[in-house]
């Protein structure tokens, strides 16, 4: 038993298609990885379905085992509290879910690969389900909370993204995604440039003795070297209609973006 929910649990409906607003992909094609733009989604799919059972080792060695604390403390800043209802997108092996797990029990893990969330399963008893976070099975106005860890920039679409988050979420409603950023500074951008892009790939290639490990590696840093700049991420979030957008950011380069559904009456 998987625990996978299915359109027919309740809480879910059928994605209907709408019109959505011009795409913002978080970085231009990288070609040396997939072809064009309508290669990108398989793409990504397919590496973190090979990569899957490395995920949580690599993440580890990557964040030098701080990832769940400082996801929990994050998870605080931003106002999660016990009893609301939570969807973790772009979930994976859940890591960002379990964290949220010791403040409230109401929690949806989501994630567009079937690798990552069979991953997981052994490590949390979550309800999952597998979509692609710019088109989710989900009633408007169901969530009073949703996250996205370290996966924005893996998504097709920003603009499409948030509009579905907007809709998803109730009325004063919150999102909270943590991305990684380069640090401004030429000696910071150096080392981040130097951990993410050669010593981590390394190393994920040495633990894992898989080359999709290592090119995921390579990927990841590449992505967040190409990524758009914050201004714009915080932009299309208040273009999808929310308001109180701002960014927080640990040590130079963990950005902890927030936003809010305002409900109605209230003013940005
Ligand atoms: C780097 S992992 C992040 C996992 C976890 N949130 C964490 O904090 O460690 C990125 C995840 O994003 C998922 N993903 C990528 N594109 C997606 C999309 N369009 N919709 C939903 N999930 C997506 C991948 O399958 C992968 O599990």
């Amino acid at each position: 038993m998987l625990g996978l929910l299915t359109t027919g649990d309740r809480g879910l409906v059928n994605y209907h298609s709408r019109r959505m607003p011009d795409a913002l992909p978080p970085h231009p094609v990288l070609g040396e990885y997939y072809g064009d733009a309508s290669q990108r989604e398989r793409f990504v799919r397919n590496i973190f379905d090979e990569t899957a059972e490395w995920y949580d080792d690599i993440i580890g060695m990557l964040s030098f085992g701080s990832g769940n604390r400082y996801r929990k403390m994050a998870l605080e800043r931003a106002g999660l509290a016990p009893g609301m209802r939570l969807l973790d997108l772009a979930t994976g092996t859940g890591v960002v879910a379990r964290s949220a797990a010791g403040i409230t029990n109401d929690i949806i893990a989501s994630d567009a690969s079937i690798g990552m969330l069979l991953a997981g399963r052994s490590k949390h008893h979550l309800p999952l389900v597998q979509n692609a976070g710019e088109r989710l099975p989900f009633r408007d106005d169901s969530f009073d909370f949703l996250t996205i860890g370290f996966a924005l920039r893996h998504f097709a679409d920003l603009r499409g993204l948030f509009a579905e988050l907007f809709r998803v979420l109730r009325p004063n409603g919150r999102v909270l995604i943590l991305e990684i950023t380069p640090p401004r500074s030429r000696a910071g951008y150096a080392v981040l440039r130097f951990h993410l892009g050669t010593v981590v790939p390394l190393l994920a290639r040495l633990r894992s003795r898989s080359a999709e490990a290592e090119k995921l590696m390579h990927y990841y840093w590449d992505t967040i070297r190409s990524c758009v700049p914050p201004e714009t991420i915080l932009d299309a979030l208040r273009g999808a209609g929310f308001g109180d957008a701002k960014r927080h950011v640990e040590l130079g380069t963990f950005s902890e973006y927030t936003a809010v559904k305002l409900g109605a009456g209230a003013c940005d």
